[in-house]
C-alpha cells in the first residue's frame, strides 16, 4: 500500500481524478492519507472531506517565516505516514529544505509539455494564455518529480493535447485537464506504487 499526501490550493479536480481512480479500482494499493491546502476556502478540501479523507488548511500566513511553515508541513506529512507527496495545483513554492528532505518522493502535475511554458510565474491559466499567445499547435501536461528548481525535475509522464482555432485560455485549460492531467496523474502514481519508476542522471526510466 502506498500512502500519499496531496497538496492543493484550488478546485482540486486533479485530486478528484486520484480519488475516483482509487474508488473505481483503477488505482489499487494506493491510499490518500491526507490532503493539505494553503487556503482555507480551497474547494479541494471539501472534495477530500466528502470522501472521508483527513483534510486541513495550513496557511503560510500563520507563520513568521517559510522555514517554520515547511517544518510544520513536513511534520504533519510524516505523522500521516506519507510515502509520496503529490502536488496537485499547490501554488506555494517549496523550500529547499523541504525538497531535500523528501527528494524523490514529491511529484507535481504541470499543465504544459515541459520544458515549454514552465518555471517561475507559469501556473494555472497563465500557462495556457502563454501557449495561445505563442501560437503553438500542441500543448499538454507533464507529471514530474520535484527537485530544487521550478518544474526542472525528472519527467515521469507527458501527454499531448491539440490546440483548436477558437480556443481561449479557459477552454484550453479544461481540455488539457480532461485529456491529459486527469489521466497521467493517477497513471504516474500507479507506476510509482508498483515500484516501476527509477531515476538515473536526472531522468526517469519506467520498467
Ligand atoms: C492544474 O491545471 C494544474 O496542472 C495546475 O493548477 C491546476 C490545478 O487545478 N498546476 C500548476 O500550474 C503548477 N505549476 P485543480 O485544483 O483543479 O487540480
Amino acid at each position: 500500500m502506498l500512502n500519499i499526501t496531496v497538496l492543493v490550493s484550488g478546485g482540486g479536480t486533479n485530486l478528484q481524478a486520484v480519488i475516483d481512480a482509487i474508488e473505481n479500482g483503477t488505482l489499487k494499493d494506493v491510499r490518500i492519507v491526507k490532503v493539505i491546502s494553503n487556503k482555507e476556502d480551497a474547494y479541494a478540501l471539501q472534495r477530500a472531506r466528502q470522501h472521508g479523507i483527513d483534510a486541513e488548511c495550513i496557511s503560510p500566513k500563520n507563520f513568521t517565516d517559510r522555514s517554520g511553515y515547511f517544518e510544520t508541513m513536513s511534520r504533519k506529512i510524516e505523522e500521516a505516514d506519507t510515502q509520496l507527496i503529490v502536488l496537485a495545483g499547490f501554488l506555494v513554492v517549496l523550500s529547499g529544505d523541504f525538497v531535500k528532505k523528501w527528494t524523490g518522493k514529491i511529484i507535481n502535475i504541470h499543465p504544459s509539455l515541459i520544458p515549454a511554458f514552465c518555471g517561475d510565474g507559469f501556473y494555472g491559466l497563465k500557462v495556457h494564455e502563454n501557449a495561445l499567445k505563442r501560437g503553438v499547435k500542441v500543448t499538454g501536461a507533464t507529471v514530474h518529480f520535484v527537485d530544487e528548481g521550478t518544474d526542472t525535475g525528472p519527467i515521469i509522464l507527458q501527454k499531448a493535447v491539440e490546440i483548436e482555432e477558437d480556443d481561449t485560455p479557459v477552454t484550453l485549460q479544461k481540455r488539457v485537464m480532461e485529456q491529459a492531467e486527469w489521466i497521467i496523474l493517477p497513471k504516474a502514481i500507479d507506476l510509482i506504487s508498483k515500484g516501476r519508476v527509477f531515476i538515473k542522471d536526472k531522468r526517469t526510466y519506467i520498467e
